[in-house]
């Protein structure tokens, strides 16, 4: 039995959980539904499954019940990876030690080497250390436009579309193309998503900083700049927004590979 934690922000028309659910009930699987917020991970009554994260909220109690169940059950991606992911700086700590290549990135709470870096690089992007779907995510020319600490602060590079490459394992399965007329080029941000090759730089950095992070699957972000792709973010939760590659059927054969292999 593989158990499913389905993603919050799922709608009607918009539902990753039950896309990959219709893969799993091909394959003949048999899956289950736990609501995350209607369980006692203490109780012990969840034990040796595998688990699926489809998606949680970012909020203390969800982090917290996953945790608490990987103790017991395999869950992916891990609760670990899932936080590293959540976390811009943890997730910037391991893309420079692994030698992957990302921008140039400060995280500090004094505002005199904010300053400094600013002056530097004369453009920065100023991202919330928990942010998503391009959130409060803005561009920064002067210390006076800063709010208030800790910042995460990112050279600008110079761009007029972002890429966002799905990864399973290690490997680059899907891509797409973004293009908007701001500065994040989510889709969320009204983005507009194509499905783009995978070409070889692509698939190396995307599957190392997946790797570096240490998920199971996960959404790549890069930006490309004049030496070649350099990465932005890993997420733990991703959609598959716009991707042509069949995500679903993907996932859900990995995910049957992966109960196959488990002993639980
Ligand atoms: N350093 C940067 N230079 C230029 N654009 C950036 C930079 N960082 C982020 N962006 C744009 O903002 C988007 C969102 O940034 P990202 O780091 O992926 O955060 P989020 O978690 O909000 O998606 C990126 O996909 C890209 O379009
Ligand atoms: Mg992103």
């Amino acid at each position: 039995m593989i158990t499913i934690i389905q993603k919050p922000t799922d709608s009607v028309g918009d539902n990753s959980t039950r896309m990959v659910a219709e893969e799993l009930t091909k394959t003949g699987v048999p899956y289950q539904f736990i609501d995350i917020d209607a369980i006692d991970p203490l109780s012990g009554t969840c034990s040796g499954e595998l688990i699926w994260v489809c998606g949680i909220r970012q909020d203390e109690h969800q982090f917290e019940v996953i945790n608490a169940l990987s103790v017991d059950n395999q869950v992916i991606n891990s609760p670990e990876s899932i936080f590293t992911c959540a976390s811009k700086v943890k997730t910037s700590a391991l893309l420079q030690k692994m030698g992957i290549k990302t921008p140039e990135t400060l995280f500090t709470a004094s505002v005199e080497i904010a300053a400094r870096f600013i002056e530097k690089h004369r453009l920065v992007v100023y991202k919330p250390v928990y942010g998503y779907d391009g959130n409060g995510i803005c561009l920064i020319s002067s210390v006076g436009e800063l709010g208030k600490g800790p910042y995460y602060l990112q050279e600008y590079v110079p761009n007029k579309q972002d890429y966002r490459i799905f990864v399973i394992n290690g490997k680059s399965v899907g891509a797409i193309v973004r293009r908007s007329d701001s500065l994040a080029h989510n889709i969320h941000q009204c983005g507009i998503g194509i499905p783009c090759e995978i070409d070889m730089d692509m698939d190396t950095i995307a599957g190392e900083a997946a790797m570096a992070v240490g998920v199971d699957y996960g959404g790549v972000d890069l930006l490309n700049d004049k030496e070649g792709y350099t990465v932005l973010e890993v997420n733990g939760t991703p959609n598959w927004h716009c991707m042509s590659a069949p995500i679903p059927k993907l996932l859900a054969a990995y995910l049957v590979t992966k109960k196959s292999q488990s002993r639980c």
